[in-house]
């Protein structure tokens, strides 16, 4: 029970789901593989995610990790299934907010911005079928976003512009949420809040993840009841800057890593 959660992303944009998990499971163990040199994943075919997927689980075992986060929407939709299958552990995954988009919607119109690894996937598909009845879900390939986050450029022109692009043809289909289909993109939240109209509402997955976690590791008997200081560990194969300005935690560590 006091072995680390572990979490893994196709780079630093699970550290907004990282950041929920901690806030929420505060003396937990956690250690987080930033995936950046194969980022994005969102473009990758479903047996290249699977292979990344199983690389990231494995390298993640040998850290003894109790439970796993699958800290990505693509990761989740392609090959959280199998890893389930393969694994004798836990496996936690990130679904696009469909479900509370659509129980709040007035308009009826629903964004939904997220990589094509994630919106070609069945299991978008069947939430959406499942969950957005008499809903228009209008989707929108977050093309160039997740690179533009992964080089540290969250609020630059190029970034205005690409949202602009994707998030303009939305608001004129009167949609009133925004579902932030991926884990980069609540990074995206501060530039979006000045681009949007007030009453858009912009949901994303990171507290629903952290509670489900938290329901898991009670359920399974895997909650730590240590009450000191966790540590936080970060491994990262490509340069680790923007990682270092994203997590900013007293308790972590960084290091640079091949995997
Ligand atoms: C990507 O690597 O393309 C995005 C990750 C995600 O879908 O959360």
């Amino acid at each position: 029970m006091h072995e680390p959660i572990g979490i893994f992303d196709s780079g630093v944009g699970g550290t907004s789901i990282w950041k929920e998990i901690v806030k929420k499971l505060p003396y937990e163990d956690t250690v987080y593989l930033a995936d950046s040199a194969n980022a994005p994943y969102g473009g990758k075919t479903e047996k290249e995610i699977l292979a990344l997927s199983i690389k990231n689980t494995e390298l993640l075992l040998t850290k003894n990790c109790k439970i796993i986060v699958v800290a990505c929407n693509t990761a989740t939709t392609n090959a959280i299934a199998q890893l389930r299958a393969n694994y004798n552990i836990p496996f936690i995954g990130i679904e696009p907010a469909i479900k509370p988009a659509a129980l709040q919607t007035k308009t009826k119109k629903v964004g939904v911005l997220a990589t094509k690894g994630t919106l070609s996937s069945s299991l978008f598909h069947n939430t959406s079928k499942l969950f957005a009845q008499g809903i228009t879900i209008i989707e929108r390939e977050g093309k160039g976003l997740v690179e533009l986050i992964e080089a540290g450029q969250t609020d630059s022109k190029a970034m205005q512009n690409l949202l602009a692009e994707y998030i303009d043809p939305m608001l004129e289909q009167n949609i009133d949420s925004l579902v932030l289909g991926c884990t980069h993109y609540p990074y995206l939240i501060p530039v979006l809040k000045k681009m949007l109209p007030g009453d858009i509402k912009i949901i994303d997955s990171g507290e629903a993840v952290a509670r489900q976690t938290y329901a898991v590791l009670k359920k399974e008997g895997l909650l730590s009841d240590r009450k000191g200081t966790p540590t936080h560990i970060f491994y990262s194969n490509s340069n680790t800057a923007v990682l270092e300005n994203l997590v900013q935690s007293p308790n972590s560590e960084i290091f640079s890593m091949d995997f």
